[in-house]
């Protein structure tokens, strides 16, 4: 993972109140719940007392109950309550503090905050999104891979003749040219597919290639965007559930038509057909070994490769807490 950093890690929608939440993320078992005033809290999901799984618990007066031995942690990790020692306890409550995480919620997404005190006030998200016109459904798979590897594969231009060549990948488009790769400060790649079919010419740099009208662009830590065209958009978020496993939140939005319920049917067949296509990347990205990325693997990287080579150069700086220029 990169620290100091806001993780998108589930979506809103998940997260119902006076309910508990367990799921695994950045390598972490939480256990995130609403409060009385709607505001979501994320705590380790181990009871300092014994060790229990207080997902296993409940919320009661707006803490999260124990199911073991009834001990009871507020929203910021505070241990208010030990039955079994009464109300004399109060002076004893502090050592069962356990650790709690800032949480934002935003887009319809929760984000946590990995890192130090130094939080940063700029919550990751495409400005293309806000914008109520859109009708969005979401869909979401498990990835049996590093979210590094997942996110790679949204960058990757080379693979859609062949991964996709009976759907986005059709025309047996399989001369690379570029791609033309724009970094924006240390936290925004942009590229897109200007792929041909190969009649004997030499590829274009990707000095000589543009930017299309349909272009990726990801954002650090864990957000994607496919701007298919101004009414069509995909954005991906891609949640760290481990280091071998990833949950994808894989979202359609649509404006086509002045309708919303009919721009809401497009976007239910959008989600499906768009599917199709992850389920295609999906079974050939989980086999790629090793399972995680780095600056520095093992492999023969092409010039269609920039944008992940580019990927791996900001994240390894990021995680050095360095800044890329
Ligand atoms: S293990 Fe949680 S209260 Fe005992
Ligand atoms: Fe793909």
């Amino acid at each position: 993972m990169i620290k100091n950093q806001w993780y998108a890690i589930a979506s809103s929608k998940e997260i119902k109140k006076n309910q508990l939440f367990s799921l695994k993320r950045l390598n972490m078992n939480l256990v995130l719940f609403r409060d009385n005033h709607n505001n979501i809290n994320a705590l380790i999901d181990k009871c300092s007392h014994r060790g229990a799984a207080l997902s296993k618990g409940k919320v009661q007066n707006n803490c999260i109950q124990c199911p073991f031995h009834g001990l009871e942690f507020n929203g910021d990790g505070n241990c208010e309550k030990i039955p079994a020692l009464g109300n004399f306890s109060k002076d004893n409550l502090k050592r069962f503090n356990i650790q709690n995480f800032l949480v934002k919620e935003q887009n319809e997404i929760i984000y946590i905050w990995y890192g130090n005190n130094k939080v940063s006030s700029e919550i990751p998200f495409f400005e293309e999104l806000k914008d109520d016109n859109f009708s969005m459904k979401e869909i979401t798979d498990i990835w049996n891979t590093h979210y590094s590897r997942a996110i790679e594969n949204q960058l990757d231009v080379i693979h859609l003749p062949f991964i996709h060549h009976n759907t986005i990948g059709r025309g047996n488009k399989t001369l690379v040219n570029g791609p033309k790769t724009i970094i924006i400060e240390n936290k925004t790649i942009i590229t897109s597919a200007n792929n041909e079919v190969d009649n004997g010419q030499k590829p274009l740099s990707p000095k000589e290639s543009k930017i299309k009208n349909t272009f990726l662009k990801f954002n650090f830590p864990n957000i994607w965007l496919n701007h298919v065209s101004d009414n069509i958009l995909i954005f991906i978020f891609f949640a760290p559930i481990d280091d071998e496993n990833t949950k994808l939140y894989i979202r359609f939005y649509n404006k086509i038509t002045n309708f919303k319920f009919i721009n809401s049917f497009i976007s239910i067949i959008g989600k499906y057909m768009n599917n199709i296509v992850q389920k295609q990347d999906k079974r050939v990205v989980i086999t790629q070994n090793p399972k995680k990325s780095e600056l520095k693997i093992k492999e023969n990287l092409l010039q269609g490769d920039l944008p992940i080579i580019e990927y791996r150069k900001i994240r390894d700086c990021l995680q050095k807490g360095g800044f890329y220029g």
